[in-house]
């Protein structure tokens, strides 16, 4: 009997998951498994946490939800407060979903020119490879497979040339390399210039082209551009952001400035569903000077009871110094993984930011894209652990992105699994 639940997979008979604690996750056979990945790169500060479950209880036990057209919430107003002083933009934005948050700040783009005079603005520029949620506006800014499903409902925006040096650098220089990447961006911009609202980035690229960094040089320039052509810059920190890669927004280490910042996964921490997209004080003060309005929402949008929890998110990181935690384990893990590199010949390249990190697997031409990364992680759970297979088709990378707080012993046993995995995979294809 195939059941009534319609999964991703419709054929498969995941283990299920009872209990989890820190990095741990336990089914209902009782193995354990290491969250190699945090869920899909959401459980920065590990399962389970005392501090976030008993904030839940108190929230749910006196005021779970009040629609925000009737009520503010003081869980919510101080979600917003703590948010912006977190991440130094200025207004947030509350929905459930990191889809539902680069969506609205689709809509918040188009309506900051609207209120300026300037309703032309409607069509967006992203990464020709990224990946920014499952609905058809976040669909239409990504690369990803799943847009194919849907190719003839979504828009067809202009693409940038990707920051993908593993794949696309080629025998050029990094140098003449990002050269290429910002003439090419120069170009695309220049030409539609005044249509254009946005761009939309991956500060770190992220489910489908697994933990790229751009060259600092290239987010620059594409900041640049954006001022030079009247254009906002939208930094999509859905997976990257809140930490995770060693900084509020892993923007910050390129020395740029978004005008809008999209923050979901880490921001409910794996404890509620919630995201924002939080706009710097430009923006802020044209939609107060104009409509005064926001015309977007979702019923759950704001909810004090996912507000309280990722408040409680916000202490964990704060009172337990989680980002220099963070930091810390991102040098053990980086380093472990060049080891493994270095061993397997099977793993091409490692790389990334802080704690969202990559390995790509050699790809001889003979597998699609995609199938030995699958079963890569396929032999890590095998042994217990697990990671992230990019879900974009385009490569065979695995994202590496544990809790920030996983401890050396958690992350030398992780990397103990993966060296194992790798090896066992190696072995199997060997034996072809
Ligand atoms: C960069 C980025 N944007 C948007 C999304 C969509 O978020 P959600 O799956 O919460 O809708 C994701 C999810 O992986 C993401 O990585």
């Amino acid at each position: 009997m195939p059941g009534h639940l319609l999964r991703n997979d419709l054929r498969a008979h995941p283990p299920r998951a009872v209990t989890a604690e820190g990095v741990w996750i336990t089914d209902t056979e009782g193995k354990r498994y290491l969250d190699g990945c945090s869920g899909a790169v959401v459980s920065n500060i590990g399962h389970g946490h005392p501090t976030v479950v008993q904030a839940i209880r108190e929230q749910a036990g006196r005021l779970t939800f009040a629609h925000r057209s009737a009520f503010d919430t003081a869980a919510l107003t101080d979600l917003a407060d703590r948010l912006c002083a977190f991440t130094g933009l200025d207004a947030a934005w509350f929905v459930g979903s990191g889809s539902e948050a680069t969506e609205a700040a689709i809509q918040l783009a188009v309506q900051f020119h609207r209120e300026r005079g300037e309703p032309r603005r409607t069509q967006f520029v992203s990464f020709r490879r990224g990946y920014h949620g499952n609905t058809l506006g976040g669909l239409s800014l990504s690369g990803n497979a799943r847009r194919d499903a849907v190719a003839e409902l979504v828009h067809d925006f202009p693409a940038l040339p990707e920051p993908y040096a593993y794949r696309f650098q080629g025998g050029r220089t990094e140098s003449e390399w990002v050269a290429d990447l910002v003439a090419g961006a120069r170009r695309v911009l220049a030409e539609r210039a005044e249509t254009l609202a946005a761009v939309v980035v991956e500060p770190v690229g992220g489910a489908t082209m697994g933990a790229t960094v751009p060259p600092i040089r290239y987010l620059r320039a594409i900041r640049e551009l954006c001022d030079k052509l009247g254009l906002l810059l939208v930094a999509d920190e859905v997976m990257s952001g809140m930490g995770r890669c060693g900084t509020p927004l892993a923007i910050d280490q390129f020395g740029v400035r978004p005008d809008i910042a999209v923050v979901g996964k880490g921001l409910g921490a794996g404890y509620t569903p919630i995201a924002a997209a939080l706009v710097d004080g430009r923006v802020h003060e044209a939609l107060l000077a104009g409509s005064g309005r926001v015309l977007g929402g979702h019923t759950y949008a704001g909810n004090p009871l996912s507000a309280r929890t990722a408040l409680a998110v916000l202490d964990v990181l704060e009172e337990e110094a989680v980002l220099e935690r963070g930091a810390r384990a991102a040098v053990r893990l980086r380093s472990g993984l060049q080891t493994i590199a270095a061993r397997h010949p099977l793993v091409a390249e490692t790389r990334g930011l802080g704690m969202l990190q990559a390995i790509e697997l050699d790809v001889d031409g003979s597998t699609p894209q995609g199938a030995r990364a699958q079963r890569l992680s396929a032999a890590a759970r095998e042994r217990g652990l697990l990671l992230y297979p990019t879900t974009g088709g385009v490569n065979d990378a695995l994202l590496v992105a544990p809790p920030l707080t996983i401890t050396d012993d958690e992350l030398d046993e992780l990397l103990a699994r993966l060296s194992d995995a790798v090896e066992a995979l190696a072995a199997t294809e060997g034996d072809r």
